[in-house]
């Protein structure tokens, strides 16, 4: 609980929060990156297409027009940042070192095992079904339980939406992310993320360079920091106002059989200011077969279930090997 970045207050970078010299952001300062398609979803024209070219050599796309109303992301924005400023009592109910928990209080992942931190904490629960799962988040602020909780079911209802148009841009059968027995679509779960200022930027990261492990997520972010790899270079994500990031996760790389990238990402800190973002991420149940759609050609890697997957992405991650490799086939 002492770890929490957000009650600390740090002056300076302590030693075990100094990334290795070839993992630090450095002092050279990445502009935003002006050709991350922005797309307006009230814009019919070629939509599909777009999304689908964006997922492709991005992985990641802005959504402007996304139907999802201003005061609610203004609302749940607030609610973040507050939740982040409660007095350390409040929070110390939320914390804790349990992955399994339903809502979860955390500075990093596994704080024991990982060789250095990353300057952030997290909350994170499940959404789905809301009436589940609503009852373990937290109290305070007061406003936080319904504003989330409107919050995550429109967030939900984007995304199966934008998972509709992929599988029409993808060419697969109508409703394949949607049927209920193959539960691709069943998990849903925010991340709150606090980055507080940090001291020295050049030095640290919020997140590591990472891929989501999920099919597909959505980020509400106000502030600079977030940049994405492609083509080997780090590309930063402009914060346009009242507009989602989207980005591909590794489960649909490979229901895709490879057309479409999950991109590595990272987030970078800031000197002067905090940074609070929401992530929504939309998964598979544990149990789900996770495998590239038949109408895709030979398959490029083969089936497994979200649960070995989600294992073997751990374990990959603390030994520093690409996740996915393990289940390319040899063509
Ligand atoms: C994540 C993530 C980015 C951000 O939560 O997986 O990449 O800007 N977040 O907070
Ligand atoms: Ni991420």
């Amino acid at each position: 609980m002492e770890k929490l970045m957000s009650i600390r207050d740090l002056k300076f970078v302590p030693e075990s929060y100094i990334l290795p010299p070839d993992s630090r952001p450095g002092d050279t300062k990445i502009p935003f990156c002006n050709t991350i398609h922005v797309l307006d979803l009230k814009d019919p024209t070629n939509l599909v297409q777009q999304i689908i070219e964006a997922s492709t050599e991005f992985g990641f796309f802005q959504l402007i027009n996304h139907g999802v109303e201003e005061k609610l992301l203004q609302d749940v924005s607030n609610v973040a940042k507050e939740f982040f400023g409660l007095p350390a009592e409040d929070k110390a109910i939320l914390f804790s070192d349990d992955p399994s928990k339903s809502c979860r209080l955390y500075t990093s992942i596994d704080y024991m095992k990982e060789e250095v931190h990353y300057w952030r904490d997290t909350l994170r629960h499940s959404c789905h079904p809301l009436e589940e799962h609503k009852q373990f988040w937290p109290e305070k602020p007061a406003q936080y339980r319904d504003g989330m909780g409107s919050y995550s079911v429109e967030v939900r209802k984007l995304s199966l939406y934008l998972l509709d148009l992929i599988c029409e841009g993808l060419g697969l059968e109508p409703g394949y992310f949607r049927n209920e027995t193959d539960q691709l679509t069943e998990v849903q779960f925010l991340a709150v993320n606090h980055y507080p200022p940090c001291p020295d930027p050049s030095l640290t990261l919020g997140l590591p360079k990472h891929g989501d492990f999920n099919l597909l997520t959505l980020l509400l972010q106000e502030m600079d920091g977030l940049q994405v790899l492609k083509d080997g270079q780090w590309l930063a994500v402009e914060p346009l106002p009242n507009a989602f990031v989207v980005n591909v996760g590794h489960a649909l790389q490979i229901i895709s059989n490879g057309k479409l990238r999950s991109a590595e990402h990272r987030v970078v800190t800031n000197r002067k200011l905090a940074r609070t973002t929401i992530t929504s991420f939309i998964a598979p149940s544990y149990s789900c077969q996770i495998e590239p759609a038949r109408v895709l050609g030979p398959p490029l890697y083969r089936a497994f279930t979200y649960r070995d997957f989600i294992a073997s992405y751990i374990t990959d991650t603390y030994q520093r090997n690409p996740p996915l490799e393990r289940y390319k086939l040899q063509l």
